[in-house]
C-alpha cells in the first residue's frame, strides 16, 4: 500500500537548544551501565500498568532506540500467594532483555521473597515502586512508603540482601508539596545499596496533574553518585535534551508519550545523532497499528479487543480522518473485525493517491 505524496516531516533543532544539549559534540544518553547490565541507548520505557505488557514491550523493542524496558508493577503479596495474574505480568521473552521487573508492597520480608523470585525468573534487574498514587496501593506500598522512611529503609535493606541482581527504585518527589523527600530517599537508597534511581518529580497528591518539577531531578543528581534516570513530561526529543541540560540526569525514561508515539525512542536516537528526526507518515502508522494488533491476535492476549480499542485512540493521532478510524475500531466486536477495518481504512486513504498517480 502506498500513501502517495506525503513528504516525511523532519523536525530539526538548531541554535541555542542544540548547543545547550551538546548535540554538536557528544551524543546524549548513549549508554548507561547499572553494574553488569549495559543499557544502550540510555532510553527507558517507563512501567505502565495495563500498557507495558510483554507484547507492547516487544513491539517497542522492535521499533528500535529503547535500551531498557520494565514490567508493569507486580504485587509482592500476589506473588507470594502464587496469584495467577501476578505471574502473568512476569512473563517475558529473551528478545526483551535487558529487562527489569517492578514490584510493590510494604512488607520487608514479603518484598525480599518476591525479589528473590524475580531473580530466579531470570530478570536482569529488580525495581521497587515508590510512585503509585492509587488509593488501594498507597495503603500497602507505592508512594505511601514515602511517608514512612524508617519502614522504607528496612524494605530497601531486606531486598538488597535477598538478591544479587542490580536493584533500582522508582519514586515520586514526596507525598505533597509540604513533604518533599526525594533527596533524602535518594541518599538513603544509595546507602542501602540501591544501584540506580528513577525520579518522577510529581507528588502523590499531584497524581498526574501539573508539571513534573525537573528541579527535583537535578537536586537528586547532585546528591548521589549512582545513576539517576529522569522521568516526567518528556514528549519529544528536544524535551529529552532539555531534561538532560537542566538536570544532568544519566538516562531518560518515557511513559505516556510512548503509548501514543511508540517511535519516540527511535526518534531520540536519530535526534541525538543528527540533530533532527523523522515524523511518521500514514504508511508508518498503518504498519504500526497493523503490527501491534497482529501481535495481540497471534499471542492470544486475553482481552485483545479491549487493548485494540484502548490503543486506537492513542495510535491514530495524526492520522488523516483519524476520528473515523477510531469510531470504526470502537464499534468492532472482535479482533479480526478490527484488523479488517484498519486495512480498509488505510486502503481508502491510499486509494485517491494511487488513482492520481495512475492518472
Ligand atoms: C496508565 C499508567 C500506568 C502506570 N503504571 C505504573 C507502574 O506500574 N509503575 C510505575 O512505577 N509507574 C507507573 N506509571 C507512571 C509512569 O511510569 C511515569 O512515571 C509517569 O507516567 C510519568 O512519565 P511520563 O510523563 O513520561 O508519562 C504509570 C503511568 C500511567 C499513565
Amino acid at each position: 500500500m502506498t500513501f502517495g505524496s506525503q513528504q516525511p516531516k523532519i523536525e530539526t533543532i538548531t541554535g541555542p537548544a542544540a548547543t545547550r544539549s551538546g548535540l554538536t559534540n557528544t551524543m546524549l544518553f548513549q549508554s548507561l551501565q547499572i553494574r553488569n547490565v549495559a543499557i544502550g541507548p540510555a532510553h527507558i520505557l517507563a512501567p505502565m500498568a495495563g500498557i507495558t505488557d510483554t507484547v507492547f514491550r516487544r513491539f517497542i523493542k522492535r521499533l528500535g532506540g529503547c535500551g531498557l524496558i520494565m514490567t508493569e508493577f507486580v504485587s509482592s503479596e500476589g506473588m507470594i500467594r502464587q496469584n495467577f495474574r501476578s505471574h502473568r505480568y512476569l512473563y517475558y521473552t529473551e528478545e526483551e532483555r535487558p529487562i527489569t521487573a517492578q514490584i510493590f508492597g510494604a512488607d520487608p520480608a514479603h518484598l525480599a521473597d518476591a525479589a528473590r523470585q524475580i531473580e530466579d525468573l531470570g530478570f536482569d534487574l529488580v525495581d521497587l515502586n515508590l510512585g503509585c498514587p492509587a488509593k488501594k496501593v498507597v495503603k500497602c506500598g507505592g508512594s505511601g512508603l514515602l511517608r514512612d522512611l524508617p519502614l522504607l529503609e528496612r524494605i530497601l535493606r531486606a531486598i538488597r540482601t535477598s538478591v544479587k541482581i542490580p536493584f533500582t527504585i522508582k519514586f515520586r518527589s514526596g507525598w505533597s508539596d509540604e513533604e518533599i523527600v526525594a533527596v533524602q530517599v535518594a541518599r538513603m537508597a544509595e546507602d542501602c545499596g540501591v544501584e540506580a534511581l528513577a525520579v518522577h518529580p510529581r507528588t502523590r497528591l499531584q497524581g498526574y496533574s501539573g508539571r513534573a518539577n525537573w528541579e527535583i531531578i537535578r537536586q537528586v543528581k547532585q546528591a548521589v553518585r549512582i545513576p539517576v534516570i529522569g522521568n516526567g513530561d518528556v514528549l519529544t526529543p528536544p524535551d529529552a535534551a532539555a531534561l538532560q541540560a537542566q538536570t544532568g540526569c544519566d538516562a531518560v525514561m518515557i511513559g505516556r508519550a510512548a503509548a501514543s508515539n511508540p517511535w519516540i525512542f527511535r526518534q531520540l536516537a536519530e535526534f541525538f545523532q543528527t540533530g533532527s528526526y523523522r515524523e511518521p507518515e500514514d504508511a508508518d502508522r498503518y504498519d504500526l497499528i497493523r503490527t501491534y494488533y497482529s501481535m495481540l491476535v497471534a499471542e492470544e492476549v486475553p482481552g485483545a479487543i479491549g487493548k485494540m480499542k484502548q490503543f486506537a485512540s492513542w495510535f491514530t493521532h495524526g492520522v488523516r480522518n483519524g476520528t473515523d478510524l477510531r469510531r470504526q475500531v470502537q464499534s468492532a466486536r472482535e479482533a479480526g473485525e478490527v484488523l479488517e477495518r484498519v486495512d480498509a481504512f488505510f486502503a481508502s486513504l491510499a486509494a485517491p493517491q494511487e488513482a492520481a498517480i495512475a492518472f
